[in-house]
């Protein structure tokens, strides 16, 4: 497992730390790797009552790692692809999630918290989707858990500007359980998990599998890969990872 996820199990609750904190905590294939075996030991090892993801440093995640995206628009990308993997048993997986989010989460970083079940903002949090101004699509099955969750007219705004969305009004749309100071993140988030990793494992599975359409999700994931996958060869996406790795603004007007 690489050093960037660390994991700690504790009075139930399997505790996933995000920990590349001199990248933003931007994801890498590895990462996703190790996020994805995370999930996946919670599905046979009982004693895993609860995850709970959280990340160090000032920000949640910078999403997807730009440099890996880059490689892939390029056919350079890694053998195995772990992010398919990761979203599909954070999708899927019947075992109670809780996120704690300070700071922005960006890109995947948000859409994975609409496969959360309790979603704790620190104050400055701030979810942001620019998956549009990367010339990619929202995956993650967000392109139909966003609108179903809080509308279309703002999940569209919310995709198509790629602005933040301020923790305040992550919470009134729905997006998020509570907002607390970033100094008691960590507390108020583990107590919950506790909380819940005391109730019976059986009975909270049950209602997970019927409050979540996982076939659905998985079916709308698919058709998301399709086109993602399309998008990140083409000469948009490039010049997007360009313009990150050069720190200036993209140029599509020459691209159509
Ligand atoms: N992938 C790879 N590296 C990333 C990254 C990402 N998604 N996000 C940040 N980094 C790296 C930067 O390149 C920089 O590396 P360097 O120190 O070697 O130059 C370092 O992390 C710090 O980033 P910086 O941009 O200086 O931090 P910031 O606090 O000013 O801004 C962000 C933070 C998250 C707002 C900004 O880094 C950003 O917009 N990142 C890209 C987010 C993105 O588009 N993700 C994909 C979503 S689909």
């Amino acid at each position: 497992m690489t050093s960037a996820v660390q994991t700690q199990l504790s009075e139930g609750v399997l505790t996933i730390t995000i920990s590349r904190a001199d990248k933003k905590n931007a994801l890498t294939n590895d990462m996703y790797g190790a996020l994805a075996d995370a999930i996946e030991s919670a599905a046979t090892d009982t004693s895993i009552r609860v995850l709970l993801i959280q990340s160090d440093g000032d920000l949640f995640t910078s999403g997807n790692d730009l440099g890996d995206f880059a490689k892939q628009s390029t056919g350079n990308g890694p053998a195995v692809r772990h992010v398919s993997r990761f979203l599909k048993n954070l999708a899927t997986t019947t075992v109670p999630i809780v996120a704690a989010v300070q700071g922005k989460a960006v890109g995947v970083g948000t859409t994975m918290l609409l496969h959360c079940d309790v979603v704790v903002l620190a104050e400055d949090a701030q979810l942001v989707t620019p998956f549009v101004n990367l010339a990619l699509i929202p995956e993650a099955a967000s392109t139909w858990l966003m609108p179903a969750r809080i509308g279309y007219v703002r999940a569209y705004e919310l995709f198509a500007l790629g602005e933040p969305l301020p923790a305040a009004s992550a919470l009134a749309w729905g997006l998020a359980n509570r907002v607390v100071p970033n100094a008691s993140l960590r507390t108020e988030a583990a107590a919950i998990a506790k909380r819940i990793a005391a109730k019976p494992r059986g009975s909270l599975a049950a209602m997970k599998g019927l409050m979540r359409d996982a076939q659905q999700i998985q079916a709308q994931m698919d058709r998301e890969s399709a086109i993602f996958a399309e998008r990140l060869k083409g000469a948009e996406a490039r010049e997007a990872f360009a313009a990150f790795a050069q720190k200036r603004p993209p140029d599509f007007s020459k691209l159509g």
